[in-house]
């Protein structure tokens, strides 16, 4: 990474106002947390930036409250969630730059560990409003930024702050550049992109970015129906994207124009409703019946597909291949996850779905990296530059 980290700089004795994304899933109605997989990520960090004699303050998002106080949103719970993984306390100011956050930064020791409350809860977040950035700048001497799965948002805690501090990444922020990094410059090859999800047109981008950069490209999802409606294909009742059919048959040409493999499913799981309980047909790509849809990719599918992952050196996967949360449409990403998990090759999982059912089968750790970002990871992928990151001091040449 061209960026400066917090290995970079001096952090001993000073405060430092690090930018985490604990926007984690929880409970509405407990408050309880339903995966801390975003807070642990952080905790690298944190620890790193206290054994080297530093105090944390933390500040993040949680939800959309729209520049709003919204009493579900506070982050008690998650620094209390912090604090037992920590085991230190772990104040929570309950507001984001008010009286409650000067004297909760005020109290801290060397050491010491605070939060911020949720930063969109002030209007000022997410218009980048330079005085809010001001204020959020008075609670550090340095600002890190570790919240990867923020770092597309050009918001005030995110990318404004950095106009007023000494701003650097975090070992979470640098992690996942790397990773991802790995897929679209100077990969170690054969590198192959599994692309699936919903709608083609929010992975549209993704696709024509990752066509200059990969050797093999393996379609699934929803998105896959427009590319076969594209060429040609009956695929019956599918979720096709109309409007993007023009976009579909630039990409099948840009492939076959760059020697690209970009594989489509062969045979699909389809259902006479969109419903979990639906009765599952397996049924050739060409023989989807009127009136039914494409829920899943097939077996036969399955097997090409791990014939093009088996060699491949780098793997690249953001979105299920057909309605993973649901157990009779789930089998075709399920068994690629489990095809990834015992591959050699430097597998990297992105996207929200993706990284939800990689956790849930309890294969997480068996990949090279589980990106903590969604919408980040899939503008990384479609070579954006991440306010977030170009915020932070570039490394010097060489170095
Ligand atoms: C996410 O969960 O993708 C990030 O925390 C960003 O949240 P946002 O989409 O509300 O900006």
């Amino acid at each position: 990474m061209n960026k400066k980290t917090i290995r970079d700089i001096d952090v001993h004795g000073k405060r430092a106002l690090v930018r985490v994304d604990f926007n984690v899933p929880m409970d509405k109605a407990t408050h309880r947390i339903l995966d801390d997989t975003r807070i642990r990520a952080a905790l690298p960090t944190i620890a790193y930036l206290r054994e080297h004699g530093a105090s944390v303050v933390l500040m993040s998002h949680l939800g959309r409250p729209d520049g709003k106080v919204v009493d579900d949103l506070r982050l008690a719970p998650i620094a209390a969630r912090l604090a037992e993984l920590l085991a230190v306390p772990v104040p929570c100011a309950t507001d984001v730059a008010g009286p409650s956050a000067h004297a909760v930064v005020a109290a801290m020791k060397p050491g010491g560990v605070a939060m911020l409350e949720n930063v969109r809860f002030e209007r000022g977040e997410e218009r980048d409003d330079p005085e809010l950035a001001k204020q959020l700048a008075a609670f550090g001497d340095v600002y890190v930024n570790d919240a990867f799965g923020t770092a597309h948002r050009a918001h005030a805690s995110t990318a404004g702050v950095a106009a007023y501090l000494p701003a650097v990444a975090g070992l979470l922020m640098e992690k996942e550049i790397d990773y991802l990094g790995r897929v679209v410059s100077d990969p170690v090859r054969p590198v192959v992109a599994i692309i699936g999800g919903a709608k083609i047109s929010t992975k549209i981008g993704v696709l024509r970015h990752l066509l200059s950069k990969v050797d093999v490209l393996l379609v699934g999802g929803g998105m896959a129906s427009t590319l076969l409606k594209a060429q040609g294909v009956d695929v019956g009742a599918s979720l096709v994207e109309d409007g993007q059919l023009d976009d579909a048959r630039a990409v099948v040409a840009e492939a076959a124009s760059r020697g690209v493999g970009l594989a489509l499913p062969q045979d699909a799981v389809v259902a006479e409703r969109f419903a979990a309980d639906a009765q599952p047909r397996t049924v050739g790509i060409d023989a989807v019946p009127p009136g039914w849809m494409i829920l899943d990719v097939g077996p036969e599918t399955v097997r090409a597909y791990e014939a093009k992952l088996a060699p491949a050196k780098t793997v690249v996967w953001n979105g299920p291949l057909g309605v993973a949360e649901w157990p009779a449409f789930a089998q075709g990403s399920v068994a690629v996850a489990r095809f990834l998990a015992a591959s050699p090759a430097t597998v990297i999982i992105g996207g929200g779905e993706t990284v939800a059912l990689v956790t849930e089968l309890g294969l997480a750790p068996k990949y090279a990296h589980v990106s903590t970002g969604g919408g980040a990871s899939l503008e990384f992928l479609e070579g954006r530059t991440l306010p977030g990151v170009a915020a932070l001091l570039d490394r010097e040449p060489g170095r």
